[in-house]
């Protein structure tokens, strides 16, 4: 088979390196794709939101499937264009895709259909949003409607603060249309569990839960991040509570989703937070996580391609899948001063000794080529995934890793993994 798989991070580069595993996949193309991405896929030079011109590539290299990564085609509508052209593609449709495009669109579903979450209110208007914040108590937590790359999130402390974040995204347009409605949510308190599932808009398979770190520094202080690290699986959230929330929570979406006219067909990933009362959704997203794919994949003993084509072809009842029983841990090395300003174009040496190694793979996000060196080109640079029968072995060998790597003021945090360990009953850990 001849596979597409778009977009350029660190997930990409998971996907295309499972891929490259399966004896079924002859050639693999990436568009964008990255400096690593390069040694596995030939890589084309085509936007993620270049639609016609993915579309125009899958039809030149005689595509047999297009994996999509990232949620921006997908809420243009790559699945539906593709899907028109009778061309096979791995991801939800536009509409699909809702669950994540729209925060209001989420909440619906989850009320419909039962689906624990944060109380809230959705406002279309400033004033209206302004009076409401002038009666509550704080923390709580301010969401534009729309994507806004991760960013549009705030947890809010006091009065003044929520004065100035409603007026950005409602007056001054901060996210552009992302922001012409807002949610104001219950800040919840409790620990992040990713849980996401292949589903074929009826069937759906779990996938081994993982745990993202979006913070920028250690302990989970300081700025959001895309995330820069995670672990899998997560011992802390046992059989009893997956079973729940498959039961509780992927079971009626899935439905729902159907019965809205809107089957869902791809990743379905639930962002969940362990509360006192209870697992609760914080966000839905439609598709593989970033970096959580980095700690999963490994893990995959099925190939990937005939679930994916499972997927797509709407018969994933008919195939079991496998995984292992190792833990893996993914380091995320950034340029220094990311989320916020950065500095491109450091040669980063010492990736050579992480070759061909049996239980550490460097999956690259923001690199690129130049003069024969590999150099960075974004605020996450890499991310070291390591396996091991445990944890801890698994965190120490990301870490070891780690220290091989080198680039002017690269960054990554110390405690990866580490909640992990706090919160387990110690066994096998
Ligand atoms: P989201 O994109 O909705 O997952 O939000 C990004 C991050 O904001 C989450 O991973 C949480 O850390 C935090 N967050 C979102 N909603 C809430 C909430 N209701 N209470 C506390 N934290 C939240
Ligand atoms: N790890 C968070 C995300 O993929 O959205």
């Amino acid at each position: 088979m001849n596979i597409l798989v778009i977009g350029n991070g660190g997930r990409e580069h998971t996907i295309v390196w499972k891929l490259s595993q399966s004896s079924r996949v002859d050639k693999i193309y990436c568009a964008p794709g990255n400096a690593g991405i390069a040694s596995q896929a030939e890589c084309l030079d085509i936007k993620v939101e270049d639609i016609d011109g993915l579309f125009q590539a899958a039809r030149d290299k005689k595509i047999d499937l297009t994996v999509v990564g990232p949620e921006i085609p997908l809420s243009l509508g790559i699945v539906n264009h593709f899907e028109k052209n009778n061309y096979p593609i791995f991801g939800p449709t536009l509409e699909a895709t809702e669950i994540e495009s729209s925060k209001v669109f989420a909440k619906y579903i989850m009320d419909k259909y039962q689906v624990p979450t944060a109380s809230y209110r959705v406002f279309k208007d400033y004033y209206q949003a302004l009076l409401y914040l002038q009666q509550q108590s704080f923390p709580l937590v301010i969401k534009a409607d729309g994507l806004a790359a991760g960013k549009g999130v705030l947890i809010i402390e006091d009065l003044p603060q929520a004065e100035k974040a409603i007026s950005q995204i409602m007056k001054e347009h901060k996210f552009g249309k992302a922001g012409k409605r807002v949610i104001i949510e219950e800040f919840l308190t409790g620990e992040e569990v990713s849980m996401l599932v292949f589903t074929d808009g009826e069937y759906f398979l779990p996938i081994t839960p993982s745990q993202d770190h979006k913070k920028i520094s250690d302990g989970d202080q300081g700025l959001n991040t895309g995330g820069m690290g995670a672990y899998s699986p997560v011992p802390f959230f046992d059989n009893k509570t997956q079973e729940w929330v498959l039961k509780s929570i992927f079971q009626p979406v899935i439905k729902g989703m159907k019965k809205e006219g809107r089957k869902f067909k791809g990743v379905l990933y639930a962002g969940l937070i362990l509360t006192k009362e209870g697992p609760k959704v914080l966000e839905f997203n439609a598709r593989f996580g970033d970096p959580e794919t980095q700690v999963i994949l490994p893990g995959l003993k099925t190939d990937l391609i005939e679930i994916l084509c499972a997927t797509q072809e709407e018969n994933l009842n008919q195939i079991k899948v496998e995984w292992t029983n190792q833990s893996s841990v993914c380091v995320v090395i950034a340029s220094g001063g990311y989320p916020g300003k950065y500095e491109k174009g450091k040669t980063i040496v010492g990736l050579e000794d992480l070759l061909n190694k049996q239980d550490t793979m460097v999956f690259h996000a923001g690199t690129e080529k130049k003069n024969d060196k590999i150099v960075t080109s974004g605020g996450r640079v890499l991310g070291v995934t390591s396996w091991a029968d445990t944890l801890t072995g698994a965190i120490e060998k990301a870490y070891e890793g780690v220290n091989k790597i080198h680039f002017e003021k690269g960054y990554y945090r110390k405690d990866i993994g580490k909640k992990g360990l706090n919160f387990s009953p110690g066994k096998n850990i």
